[in-house]
């Protein structure tokens, strides 16, 4: 639609609208299963009333329809609701999860992956996603490192803005596809010790040149819609900061649209000791820019009154209501507000969305060791598989966190997926090994409508690790899956530690001393420090949670149907002391492995057990002819092994000398690609102002340094294939 168009319909709607109807387009509700304690009740009274403008975690069509019914036909402006979810990786088709999209490297694939979850929504009614989530992280502690794409901001970008084309399509309301939000603005992967939701306290140099870009690049890709973040930012609480939401978001970026707060973080403004009760809550979440209160129903009690003393005006109120309606008007809801409930069930059920998830779990997985070239196996040489671990054959856990409108029992568990592999002439097994628990419960569980059974004893797991053992002995080749449960990363479930939970450790030592071959995949959303592991253990494949195909393309991958390509998006470190460890630090005095060089740590290296950008392949790759001139950057990469595979080229650069130190390194291009033996390819990136200015603290501005710098290319963050540039 035109957005004359829009803006007419809008104009006309905020003409009439009462100042109860207005305030109530501000208002989202949560409508969570009736089991929740502290959820308000959901009345269809209030929705013909007009005290809703959005609700969020409605999943089911049926129920969809039914609340827009009451929204369009009872309201007396029909004005339609706007159905919100965190569809973070797939809707009805579970994709990898971010942080493994991320790992492919390959932004086409993000886009894929988020145009089928959008879809999927889209046809259940669902169309606005509480994604993509594009923090920067780099304490894997944080549990929500799983959600977004690591700790660069170059690759954080790229992914960043693939997703929110692939989410929301050519432009804002193209139908089958839904409006982004993109989270949590600003700075909530830097929480204080990696506990969930505590302060973050970031320098400007930082928060300009790492958190925010990735912001940015969604923003002008055209998120529709922005989150704010929970924590304090310095001090400022993110959803009564106006230096996030206006200076920044709506002075320096030009955003239209609106803001809607995370979950309750407009009452919470209270706990912070920021607002002094709930009506100073509203007033400065307000003030501040937040359009939507999401959950905490504070704007709803208070705006009025605020209006009616004076303290803010209507006319404000008014401006705050017109991005919202305009979205709705965008996604032609006004007039289409209702689903096809069968059409709906068709587009679930579609082939090719399988495909796409099962390609992408293929190109999420990185591969991180392969001694001997046990992998790809030999499908011939193995007549009995032993398949290990405690989530070796869970369907839950190869989905990974935020799955609410899945079907569990499509999803393919690593056992299932190898065994489909083989078939029946080899005899595959499993068995536990040990169960992993978290010790404090998951916020998730009370909208599982499973319960968990009681926690196996210390002796109960002593006999798993002996069955788990016996059944290695017996067989000639094992599978172990180690890692994480779903529910050890994501949301409130950050750690202290980054060792394998529970007593996988001593489970995979025990196995290996079986002297039988061992393979050994990861499921995990962060990155754990698998010293011992990658010492000892031949054959690594990180695989994430690779979503309800990921047994399908373990299976692929560990067989050589699909060879693997991805990279590590983040740093794995030794151990949780090196944290935070990151690639893009600083040179600062007497750098590592440089003359008079003494230590960092006495009782570690501080280099980290894998460096970002870092994966193996089946093939070999040979990175050569760099070239570096005013044009940019030219590498010729070739495969020079027998197998056909992927190789992503990344591009690092280095300012030596300018008015603030810089990174050692810093990736500043990367591209995937598929090469067949003895192929090669050029490969060209550009070095424009946007790759080599900066933020500088000193300046307080963006600058561009004249002088010199270092070009490497190659395929991890060590790449030492190296020319020199000068920057005029
Ligand atoms: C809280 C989370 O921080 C946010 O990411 C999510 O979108 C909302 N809850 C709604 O589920």
């Amino acid at each position: 639609m035109p957005e004359n168009q829009v803006k007419q319909k809008v104009d006309s709607l905020i003409k009439q609208m009462t100042l109860a109807e207005k305030i109530g387009q501000l208002n989202q509700l949560f409508v969570l299963p009736a089991a929740v304690p502290g959820m308000p009740g959901l009345k269809d009274e209030d929705i013909a009333q007009g005290e809703y403008g959005s609700f969020l975690f409605v999943t089911d069509p049926a129920q969809i329809n039914r609340l827009q019914h009451i929204a369009v036909e009872k309201s007396r402006l029909h004005i339609p609701l706007l159905f919100g979810l965190d569809v973070i990786h797939g809707f009805r088709t579970v994709f990898p999860v971010p942080l493994a999209l991320a790992a492919s490297f390959d932004p086409a694939t993000a886009e894929r992956a988020q145009a089928v979850a959008a879809r999927e929504a889209s046809a259940a009614g669902v169309r606005w996603t509480f994604a993509p989530m594009v923090d920067i992280a780099r304490d894997p502690r944080w549990g929500r490192i799983v959600e977004g794409a690591g700790e660069d901001p170059f690759l954080g970008a790229a992914m960043a803005r693939a997703q929110v084309k692939g989410f929301q399509g050519a432009f804002e309301g193209e139908s089958g596809h839904v409006l982004t939000s993109v989270k949590h603005f600003a700075g909530y992967g830097a929480a204080d010790g990696g506990r969930d939701y505590d302060s973050s306290y970031i320098p400007e140099e930082q928060l300009w040149n790492v958190y925010l870009p990735p912001f940015h690049a969604a923003i002008e890709a055209g998120s529709a819609t922005l989150m704010s973040a929970y924590m304090d930012l310095n001090g400022v609480p993110a959803t009564g900061n106006r230096f996030l939401l206006q200076d920044v978001l709506r002075e320096k970026w030009g955003f239209k649209g609106f803001v809607v707060s995370d979950a309750f973080a407009v009452r919470d403004l209270i706990t912070h000791g920021f607002a002094k009760d709930p009506e100073d809550a509203t007033y400065l979440a307000f003030e501040a820019g937040v359009n939507m209160d999401m959950g905490s129903r504070t704007y709803d009690d208070h705006l009025a009154k605020l209006v009616k003393d004076g303290r803010i005006k209507e006319s404000q109120i008014d401006e705050m209501v017109r991005p919202i309606l305009a979205a709705k008007v965008r996604l032609g809801l006004f007039e289409n507000p209702y689903i096809d409930e069968a059409a709906a069930k068709a587009i679930f059920a579609a082939p090719e969305h399988k495909q796409e998830a099962r390609r992408a779990a293929q190109r999420s997985a990185v591969l991180l060791r392969n001694e001997g070239a046990l992998l790809p196996l030999d499908r011939g040489k193995y007549s009995s598989i032993a398949v290990i671990g405690p989530t070796a054959d869970s369907a839950e856990d190869i989905r990974g966190s935020w799955t609410v409108a899945d079907d569990p029992a499509q999803a393919v568990s690593v056992a299932r997926g190898i065994r489909q592999k083989v078939g029946a002439g080899v005899q595959v097994e499993t068995a536990l090994g040990c169960e992993i628990r978290r010790k404090v419960p998951s916020m998730f569980d009370m909208l599982s409508a499973v319960k968990k059974p009681a926690p196996l004893t210390d002796e109960q797991n002593t006999m798993e690790i002996k069955k788990a053992v016996a059944l290695a002995a017996k067989s000639d080749l094992t599978i172990m899956v180690l890692g994480e449960t779903q529910d050890m990363s994501g949301e409130g479930a950050s750690r202290t530690s980054l060792d394998l939970p529970g007593r996988q450790e001593e489970l995979l030592e025990k196995v290996m001393a079986t002297g039988k071959p061992v393979v050994l995949v990861l499921l995990n959303g962060r990155p754990l420090s698998i010293t011992w592991a990658a010492e000892h253990v031949p054959a690594i494949l990180e695989a994430w949670y690779p979503g309800a195909q990921g047994g399908n393309a373990i299976a692929d991958l560990l067989f050589g149907d699909t060879n693997p390509g991805g990279k590590l998006p983040i740093t794995f470190p030794r151990s949780v002391g090196q944290v935070p460890i990151y690639y893009a630090h600083n040179l600062t005095h007497q750098p590592e492995g440089s003359p008079g060089f003494f230590s960092r740590y006495w009782d570690e290296p501080s280099t980290p057990l894998y460096p970002f950008g870092y994966g193996l392949s089946y093939t070999k790759f040979a990175i050569s002819h760099l070239k570096v001139n005013h044009e940019g950057v030219s590498v010729e990469v070739q495969n020079i092994g027998r197998r056909t595979g992927d190789e992503v080229v990344q591009l690092y650069i280095h300012q030596r000398a300018g008015k603030a130190s810089r990174p050692v390194r810093l990736l500043k291009g990367f591209e995937r690609v598929t090469l067949a033996p003895g192929q090669k390819k050029t490969v060209r990136f550009t070095l424009s102002d946007d790759e080599l200015s900066y933020w500088s603290a000193a300046e307080r501005k963006w600058v561009k340094d004249p002088g010199a710098y270092d070009v490497w290319v190659g395929n991890d963050s060590n790449a030492s294939l190296h020319d020199t540039m000068n920057v005029e």
